[in-house]
C-alpha cells in the first residue's frame, strides 16, 4: 500500500483523532450487533500501549444534520467502556466548546469518544470548516472506518488535509483482502454474486468479468438474467428496466456468468408458504423463485472446489426464512470447505456466513457494505486516497 499505515508514524504520547465506524444497530439504547466495534479494538488497544491520548469520532445512521438521540453514539461509548481496559469519557457534541475542551482535558491512555458526526450537516458536505475544528484537536489523524470510507465526509477526508494521515489496522487489512488479495488473485478466481437487483451489482460485475475466472449468479437477480433469456419467470421478482443491461452483461461475460439451474419456488412471499424445485424454465404462474435449487448447490460446490480465490457478496435466496435458506447456507458450507483465500464483503452474506457459524472457516469478513461494493467495483475510495503518501 502507498499510504502510511499506524506503524508508519509516531503516536507515542500525542493526541490521536481516530475515525472509526460505530455505525452499529441501537435496539432500545442498546448495542445490538457489536461487530464493528469489536474491529476497531487493535487499533485501539495498540494506540492506548503506545501512550497516545484517543479521541474517536463515527458517525451513527443518517440524523441529516441534525441531533437526534435515537442516533447517539452515548450507548456505544458505554459499550466501548466495557472492552478496554481505561474507562470512555463521552462528549455529547463533536464540535464547540464541549468537544474541544473535552479532546483538550484528555490524557494520554485515556479515551474519548464524541457524539455522532452526521449532527452537524458539514459533515456530510466535507466542510472545511468542520474538518479543521476536529484537525484541531489531535496532532495526528488514524482512519480506521473502513465502513465509511467510499463516503467524502469532513471527518474522514477533510480532517486528513490538516494532520498526518494514516490507515488504522482495520482498513489496513480491509485492503489488503478487498485490494491486494482481489488485484493479485490467485486462479481459478471465483465470484459468487447474489442479492436483490442487478442494477445495485453492474458496477462489480463488470469489475469482475476482467478478473475472475468464473461468476455464480444467484438470489433474486438471477431472475433478471433469466428474463433476459426469456424465461418466463410468474411472479418472481424482475428488475423490468435492468433486462437491457442483463443481455449486455450476458453477452460480454464470454460464458464466465453462471446461473442456477433449478430452483425453489413458493406459492407466496412467506415462510408458512408452499414450496417445491423446479427447473429453471418451469415456474408455474402464481409462484416466485425464493431460493437456487439443489442441483445448483451442487454445481456450485464443484467449481467452488478447485477455487484458489473466493470473493463472495449477497444471499443466493430470502434465507430470513429457513425454507429458503439452503441455497445461502449450502454456497456457504462450500466456501468454508475450499483451501481457498475467501473474502466475504456485504452486510448480508456477512449475516449468513455468520448465522451459519463458518464465519471462522473464512479468510476475510468486510466490516463494509456499501465501501466493500465499490471496492469491488474496483473504484478508489475517498477515505483511503485523502491519506498521506507513503
Ligand atoms: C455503512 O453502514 O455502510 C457505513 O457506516 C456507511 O453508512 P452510510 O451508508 O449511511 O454512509
Amino acid at each position: 500500500m502507498n499510504k502510511k499505515t499506524l506503524k508508519d508514524i509516531d503516536v507515542k504520547g500525542k493526541k490521536v483523532l481516530v475515525r472509526v465506524d460505530f455505525n452499529v444497530p441501537i435496539n432500545d439504547g442498546k448495542v445490538g450487533d457489536d461487530t464493528r466495534i469489536q474491529a476497531a479494538l487493535p487499533t485501539i488497544k495498540y494506540l492506548l500501549e503506545q501512550d497516545a491520548a484517543l479521541i474517536l469520532t463515527s458517525h451513527l445512521g443518517r440524523p441529516k444534520g441534525k441531533a437526534k438521540p435515537e442516533f447517539s453514539l452515548a450507548p456505544v461509548a458505554e459499550y466501548l467502556g466495557g472492552l478496554v481496559p481505561v474507562p470512555v469519557k463521552f462528549a455529547p457534541d463533536c464540535l464547540g466548546d464541549v468537544a474541544k475542551n473535552a479532546a483538550a482535558d484528555l490524557k494520554t491512555g485515556e479515551i474519548l469518544l464524541l457524539e455522532n458526526t452526521r449532527y452537524h450537516a458539514g459533515e456530510k458536505k466535507n466542510d472545511p470548516a468542520m474538518a479543521t475544528e476536529l484537525a484541531s484537536y489531535a496532532d495526528v489523524f488514524v482512519n480506521d472506518a473502513f465502513g465509511t470510507a467510499h463516503r467524502a465526509h469532513a471527518s474522514n477526508v477533510g480532517v486528513a488535509e490538516h494532520l498526518p494521515a494514516a490507515a488504522g489496522f482495520l482498513l489496513e487489512k480491509e485492503l489488503k483482502y478487498l485490494g491486494e488479495s482481489i488485484a493479485n488473485a490467485e486462479s481459478p478466481f471465483v465470484a459468487i454474486l447474489g442479492g436483490a437487483k442487478v442494477s445495485d451489482k453492474i458496477g462489480v460485475i463488470t469489475n469482475l468479468l476482467e478478473k475472475t475466472d468464473q461468476i455464480l449468479i444467484g438470489g433474486g437477480m438471477a431472475n433478471t438474467f433469466f428474463k433476459a433469456q426469456g424465461y418466463d419467470m410468474a411472479d418472481s421478482l424482475v428488475e423490468e428496466d435492468a433486462i437491457e443491461t442483463a443481455k449486455e452483461l450476458l453477452t460480454k461475460s464470454g460464458g464466465k456468468l453462471q446461473l442456477p439451474v433449478d430452483v425453489v419456488i413458493a406459492d407466496d412471499f412467506a415462510e408458512q408458504a408452499q414450496s417445491k424445485v423446479v427447473p429453471v424454465g418451469d415456474v408455474p404462474s402464481g409462484w416466485r423463485i425464493l431460493d437456487v435449487g439443489p442441483e445448483t448447490v451442487s454445481a456450485y460446490a464443484e467449481i467452488l472446489k478447485s477455487a484458489k480465490t473466493v470473493v463472495w457478496n449477497g444471499p443466493m435466496g430470502v434465507f430470513e426464512f429457513p425454507k429458503f435458506a439452503k441455497g445461502t447456507f449450502g454456497v456457504a458450507e462450500s466456501v468454508a470447505a475450499s483451501d481457498a483465500v475467501s473474502i466475504i464483503g456485504g452486510g448480508d452474506s456477512v449475516a449468513a456466513v455468520k448465522e451459519s457459524g463458518l464465519d471462522t472457516k473464512v479468510s476475510h469478513i468486510s466490516t463494509g457494505g456499501g465501501a466493500s461494493l465499490e471496492m469491488l467495483e474496483g473504484k478508489v475510495l475517498p477515505g483511503l486516497a485523502a491519506l498521506t503518501d507513503k
